[in-house]
């Protein structure tokens, strides 16, 4: 048997769906258990590695959802189905079921920020898990929208409030930031409220700002950080933040445990 931990397994791309312009989702063949908001290093030889969340499982299939913007993710986008990329993990925390469960759960996603919580999103629209479960999801523009299909039956079922920050002619939804949708919420009881929040720096700076000051209590907010990997496993020192490795004591933090981490 290899101890080497760098050492990445093949893995069969069965499916590419594409989402948006620069966005698919790449299913491949996996049979390892996964957690929510974990992630793989994806490689490819030639082109290198890259850390990338798992946007969904099932029955001996796994899903990233993936931005194509340099050498890696270019060099996915040139793969076919049943091509053969490398896999290593899953890597990181991921989102703890038990921490949810019975919960009056909201879920703040933005963008890409979806992706790491597809699948939680999905577990939690069964009743029997939460108590409620609000979700509020922005994106740029109509265009960027990911997991059009089911976002939009989330939508019809209200379990979820979409917004784009710009509509077009056509775009009969909500348009404007996603903090404007945050009254939308029912934050009436703040104290029983738990909130995920997942995005860009600067959505979740600013959601959070917006969840402090309607009293949703600090240790009831939970963030998924991406940012700064290379090895995912704690040796190379990329993300490491005082004494906090991203990696691997994350990506995903009760908000107590990260006022350092944000910008
Ligand atoms: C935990 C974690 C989870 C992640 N999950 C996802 C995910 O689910 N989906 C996803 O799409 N991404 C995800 N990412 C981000 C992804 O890992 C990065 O985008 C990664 O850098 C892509 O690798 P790459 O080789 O394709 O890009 P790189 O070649 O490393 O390029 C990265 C950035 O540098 C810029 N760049 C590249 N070349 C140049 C150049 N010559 N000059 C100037 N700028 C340049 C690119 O525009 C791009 O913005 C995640 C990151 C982390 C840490
Ligand atoms: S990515 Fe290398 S230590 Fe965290």
């Amino acid at each position: 048997m290899n101890n080497n931990p760098y050492i990445a397994e093949k893995a069969k791309l069965i499916r590419i769906t594409p989402e948006t312009a620069i966005d698919s989702t790449f299913t491949i063949a996996w049979d390892k258990p996964v957690k929510p908001g974990q992630f793989l290093e994806i490689s490819i030889p030639g082109a290198g590695e890259a850390p990338i969340s798992i946007s969904d499982f099932n029955d001996g299939e796994l899903s990233m959802t993936i931005r194509k913007v340099g050498r890696v993710t270019g060099a996915l986008f040139d793969m076919k189905e049943g091509d053969t990329l490398f896999a290593r993990g899953p890597y990181g925390n991921g989102f703890e079921y038990n921490y949810y469960a019975g919960t009056n759960l909201k879920i703040i996603a933005g963008g890409t920020g979806l992706a790491p919580v597809k699948n939680l999103i999905k577990t939690f629209m069964e009743p029997r898990y939460v108590n409620s479960l609000e979700v509020l999801l922005g994106f740029k523009t109509p265009e960027d929208i990911l997991f059009k299909n089911e976002v939009l039956s989330w939508v019809e079922s209200a379990t979820a409030i979409l917004t784009v920050d710009n509509g077009n002619y056509d775009w009969k939804g909500n348009s404007g930031l996603i903090t404007q949708y945050i009254p939308q919420l029912d934050l009436n009881k703040p104290q029983d409220c738990v909130c995920i929040v997942v995005g860009p720096p600067v959505m979740i700076k600013f959601v959070l700002a917006d969840l402090l000051t309607r009293d949703v209590p600090r240790e009831n907010i939970w963030v998924s950080f991406e940012r700064n990997m290379s090895c995912g496993i704690g040796k190379c020192g990329h993300c490491k933040i005082d004494n906090t490795y991203i990696c691997l004591d994350g990506p995903v933090f009760r908000l107590p445990d990260t006022m350092k981490l944000i910008d």
